[in-house]
């Protein structure tokens, strides 16, 4: 059996605790894969790196092609600039996949919502191109090129295909950002046209959308954002289906993929075995699926599908963490779905 080398960034607040308990779930299901530990954020500081993203990691990652990585704190005003927008720049992960499902126990405002959540990844106010133009005014810069509008709209259509989904709906503000965001609908509208007609296609305006999901989810598929409506929208949804202990996520390139949660380093929880460990579990079974697609290793399937049907029927048995209601701590829910594993 071939085994697959999985770089671990367990990150900083939640991020080790949570890591730990997908590593727990993954070695239990006997999945195909190894670990190489590395680190970024402050974690890697506390270590002594000079970089709160040290080349070391970024190269691990370029060499084995995956990795399954925890959140990484990024200060609010100053400070040093998102290590995870570094992360995904550096390897050029310009896709963010993010599946919105609801679960089996998981009792929320809706029932049988199935949302996926593309992000582009690479551009727009996350470009982090902000200038002081003189005391008190400030420009921040939103770039879209044509060629990152054309490949997550690409990415978008064969997503859609592949998955078997029906529809894709473009969010944006093209009426007033008529550049900018005109630019990233025209170049998903032309794809739609040219190769994929048959998947339905509505272009609706971020603000509508918000307020049509709250009122009812069912109506969208798949939601393809630019990369601040991605990330807003995201949690969004997370909402509706028990929050962010339970929405997983994939940074996906042409050559590397990074799986990790939606969520963030949750330093209010963070060191006290409280943390919902299911999104990142659930982006260890999306990174399973990967490898099983890209590396055509049907074992590695088999245990992502294994660890699927365990955590829904830990959840259907009412094995919940605190934020879903329950009173399981991180390490106590892992081993709720390890005794699960095997039916
Ligand atoms: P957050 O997602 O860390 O926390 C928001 C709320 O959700 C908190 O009350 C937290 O306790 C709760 N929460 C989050 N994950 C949870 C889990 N697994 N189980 C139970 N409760 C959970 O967002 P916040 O507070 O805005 O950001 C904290 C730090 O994380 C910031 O430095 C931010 O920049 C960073 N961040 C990193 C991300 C990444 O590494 N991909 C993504 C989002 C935020």
């Amino acid at each position: 059996m071939t085994t697959h080398t999985v770089v671990m960034i367990p990150g900083d607040g939640i991020g080790p605790e949570v890591t730990d308990a997908a590593k727990m779930v993954l070695e239990a299901a006997e999945a195909p894969v190894s670990f190489i530990d590395r680190h970024a954020g402050v974690a890697a500081l506390d270590r002594g790196a000079d970089d709160v993203l040290p080349q070391d990691t970024v190269e691990a990652v370029r060499e084995h092609g995956i990795a399954l990585k925890g959140p990484c704190t990024t200060p609010v005003g100053g400070g040093f600039s998102s290590v995870n927008v570094a992360l995904r720049k550096k390897l050029n992960l310009y896709a963010a996949v993010r599946p919105v499902r609801s679960l089996p126990g998981v009792k929320t405002r809706y029932e049988n919502v199935d949302l996926v959540i593309v992000r582009e990844n690479t551009e727009g106010l996350y470009s982090g191109i902000e200038n002081l133009i003189t005391e008190g005014v400030i420009v921040s810069m939103k770039v879209a090129t044509r060629e990152a509008c054309e490949r997550i709209a690409r990415f978008t259509f064969r997503y859609a295909t592949h998955r078997e989904r029906k529809k894709v709906a473009a969010f944006h503000k093209a009426n007033i950002m008529k550049l900018g965001d005109g630019l990233f609908i025209d170049e998903a509208r032309k794809i739609h046209e040219k190769d994929y007609p048959n998947i339905k296609y509505e272009e609706v305006i971020i603000d509508a959308a918000l307020m049509r999901i709250v009122q009812d989810p069912t109506q969208f598929d798949i939601l393809l954002c630019e990369n601040l409506y991605g990330d807003i929208v995201s949690d969004l949804c997370a909402g509706l289906v028990g929050g962010l202990g339970v929405t997983p996520g994939a940074n996906i390139g042409d050559k590397d993929a990074v799986f990790e949660a939606v969520h963030g380093s949750a330093p209010d929880i963070a060191g006290q075995n409280l943390a919902n460990p299911l999104a990142i579990i659930m982006s260890a079974s999306m990174m399973l699926n990967h490898i099983s697609a890209t590396r055509q290793d049907d074992s590695a399937g088999a245990a992502g599908v294994k660890i699927k049907d365990a955590y829904n029927k830990a959840l259907e048995d009412g094995q919940k963490t605190r934020d879903l209601g329950g009173e399981l701590g991180t390490r106590e829910f892992a081993e709720a779905i390890i005794d699960r594993l095997n039916g």
